[in-house]
């Protein structure tokens, strides 16, 4: 029985079923053209996966959560499903508010960090407007904003896979509406210098507005976290916007939620583009619970650097270079053809991404538990042979 529709499929029908319309393929294609590589779209098509059994290394997840706490949350909330989350999210907001040191007004919160960078790729994208990022990088907003006629000029990394930033400094031009800044990026996992990018964000948020990505950050240690964030541009009052989500450290990606910070005339820019009341009372109720939830927050990060340092290890040994990941995933070159590796990893069911980037393709691993990640660099090592 052929239970199971490839990604697309099921795309293409659903929308067509809740929306009552004919898809243009061509719709369809735009939201799949990237970042999803020729070797996926060739494997995934005649191999539709369930998520269910496979080690999942494939969607930069965090595989301890959630906490504890959101779960005693989300069960003590059961009972306000009834109610609209309007109480609650005004809670949050003023939670988040507090812990960035900023107003309430200053805050917009979305169905997971990637809703909001579709309102601003609709915000900054119509017209024909300039969305500029380096490349590879995480590609909601500017896939969103083509949608709706904006454009995407693509500045590729240097050689250590990381945002080169004189190169887009000197790509910058007249239609350029915003600047997409990952620090650590994905799909890299490579870590910019503050001292690099803090200066590039003052001097180019002058001209375009500078939208800092920073849904890895909190891998990396809370004293590096402070110098890496953009925070204090935003409170310097520049147009610059911080967005942040709770699908990563805090383990809620499957509950979709994130926010943003940003002065309000930006909020307002941006917000104007969320589509009615997105935020579950869950959702929300978990976030709280998690947000001063610091112990989960340094076991999932010594966890993570613990089991990324089996697979650096194992890349080290043979002799794969990849980028200094910081995050919880790592990328480089594909050794075997892309085909070859997704469907041999997927007979071992283990779930995991290739990209295509200057002409060949590379592996995305995400980081699960040690004990993943040892049955990763075994089977991995069988598939490459
Ligand atoms: C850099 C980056 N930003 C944003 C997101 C969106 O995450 P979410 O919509 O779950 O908040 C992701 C997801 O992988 C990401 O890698």
């Amino acid at each position: 029985m052929k239970a199971q529709l490839s990604r697309r499929d099921w795309f293409k029908s659903s929308l067509a079923l809740t929306a009552g319309l004919t898809i243009s393929p061509l719709f369809v294609e735009k939201l799949f053209a990237s970042p999803v590589s020729a070797a996926e779209r060739y494997h995934w098509g005649l191999n539709p996966y369930s998520a269910n059994g496979n080690i999942r290394l494939n969607a930069n997840e965090n595989p301890y959560g959630p906490s504890e706490k959101a779960k005693q949350a989300i069960i003590q909330n059961m009972k306000e499903s009834n109610r609209y989350p309007f109480q609650a999210q005004a809670e949050l907001r003023k939670m988040i508010a507090d812990k960035e040191g900023v107003d309430t007004d200053h805050i917009h919160i979305g169905a997971g960090s990637g809703e909001i960078l579709c309102e601003a790729g609709v915000a900054f994208g119509l017209n024909e407007g300039e969305i500029l990022s380096g490349f590879p990088t995480f590609t909601e907003m500017m896939d969103y904003a083509q949608v709706f006629n904006g454009t995407w000029n693509k500045v590729n990394l240097n050689d250590q896979l990381e945002f080169d930033y004189e190169a887009m400094a000197s790509r910058v031009n007249s239609k350029t509406k915003l600047v997409f800044v990952c620090n650590p990026n994905n799909p890299t996992g490579t870590l910019v210098d503050p001292s690099i990018v803090s200066p590039f964000c003052e001097e180019i948020s002058k001209k375009a507005l500078i939208y800092s990505d920073e849904a890895y950050l909190e891998f990396l240690e809370p004293d590096v976290q402070k110098k890496v964030t953009n925070i204090d541009l935003v409170k310097k009052g520049m147009n610059v916007v911080v967005s942040r989500t709770f699908s990563k450290i805090y383990g809620l990606a499957g509950l979709r939620i994130g926010y943003i910070v940003a002065k309000p005339d930006l909020i307002k820019k941006i917000s104007q583009y969320q589509m009615g009341i997105p935020v579950s009372q869950h959702a929300i109720a978990a976030a709280k619970a998690s947000l001063g939830d610091t112990d989960f927050m340094s076991m999932s990060r010594a966890k993570n650097s613990e089991s990324r340092a089996h697979l650096e290890g194992y890349l080290k040994k043979k002799g794969f270079m990849h980028g200094k990941s910081h995050t919880n995933f790592m990328f480089f070159p594909a050794p075997k053809d892309g085909k070859t590796i997704l469907s041999g990893m997927q007979k071992k069911n283990i779930l995991m991404r290739i990209w295509d980037y200057k002409d060949r393709e590379w592996c995305r691993v995400s980081i699960g538990t040690l004990d993943e990640m040892k049955q990763f660099t075994n089977a991995f090592d069988q598939v490459i042979a």
